[in-house]
């Protein structure tokens, strides 16, 4: 065969990408990125000193992957090494603890970091997200469920992943998926493809359940002020629950907030004449 045409062919086959791992220090991005590299997991904490840089082969479909991954540091000392290095990312890998609640809260400042550095290139809708419930291997800590950590990804059209760097579990299947999906997109010119299967929920019931888990008393979950009348009590609960009723609701944990929704509403109007 022509050599010129077997060349073309080639690279046809082989793709070059860029991804970055994100999330609060002590996390476990580096370990989770060693754990699908290098087959092992080091107990020791080692910080990354601003960036760590690694390349890897995989083989998705017909076709040969060459990624490069940039893995940060989550040390807000290392904002200045790191931020020059968000551009031209095809997939980001999200980390947090399951044990650590502010590491979860944490994932909108790295979305927002993100895009700031990203300036007015940032398409955040051609790269491919996702998410990590890291550590799930120390149960007994562990204040972050799968539905809350499900609900914050999927309804951002990210894909989620309980993983452990410890156990390796979840690892290969979410470096698989991720892969896929990168791939997927380079072949849709870039794009990111509209999902054949939608998630069935809206960002809209995604976020109420996220703020009534939040909510801090009753007034607050029915987003009411305290004081307030029957009517608006009424009036709220009514708008609530046509969002959330579960047989309208499939967003997980939407169950667990009408049924939150339903008990705040009586215990107000037990104490409202
Ligand atoms: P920075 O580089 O500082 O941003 O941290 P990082 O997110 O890269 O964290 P790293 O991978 O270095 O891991 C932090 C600590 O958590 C280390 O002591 C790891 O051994 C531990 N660790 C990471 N993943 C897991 C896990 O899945 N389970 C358990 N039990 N420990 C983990
Ligand atoms: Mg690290």
């Amino acid at each position: 065969m022509d050599t010129n045409v077997q060349k073309r062919r080639e690279n046809k086959k082989s793709l070059r990408v860029k991804v970055i791992s994100l999330g609060n220090a002590e996390v476990g991005k580096s370990c989770i990125i060693k754990r699908y590299c290098e087959k092992r997991f080091v107990p020791k904490y080692l910080a990354t000193i601003g960036i760590d840089y690694g390349v890897t082969k995989v083989q998705v479909r017909d076709r040969e992957i060459k990624v490069n991954i940039f893995d940060m540091a989550g040390h807000p000392f290392f904002y200045e090494v790191r931020n020059e290095f968000y551009k031209d990312s095809q997939g980001v890998i999200l980390v947090y603890d399951v044990g650590l609640r502010e590491s979860f809260d944490a994932l909108d400042s790295w979305l927002t970091e993100m895009k700031q550095e990203m300036g007015s290139q940032a398409n955040m809708e051609n790269i491919i997200f996702v998410v990590c419930a890291n550590k799930v291997d120390l149960t007994k800590r562990r204040v972050v469920d799968e539905s809350e950590g499900r609900l914050w990804a999927e309804s951002r059209g990210f894909h989620y992943f309980e993983t452990s760097a410890q156990s390796g579990e979840g690892i290969n299947e979410m470096f698989q998926a991720f892969f896929s999906s990168i791939t997927d997109m380079c072949e849709n010119g870039g794009k990111r493809p509209t999902p054949e299967v939608n998630v069935g929920f809206t960002k809209e019931q995604a976020d109420t359940i996220r703020r009534i888990r939040n909510s801090k008393d009753s007034w607050d979950m029915l987003g009411v002020k305290p004081g307030a009348t029957r009517e608006e009590v009424n009036k709220a609960y009514r708008k609530l629950a046509v969002l959330l009723h579960p047989d309208k609701c499939v967003a997980p944990g939407s169950e667990d907030a009408f049924k939150a929704v339903v008990n705040a509403r009586t215990s107000l109007l037990k104490n409202i004449k």
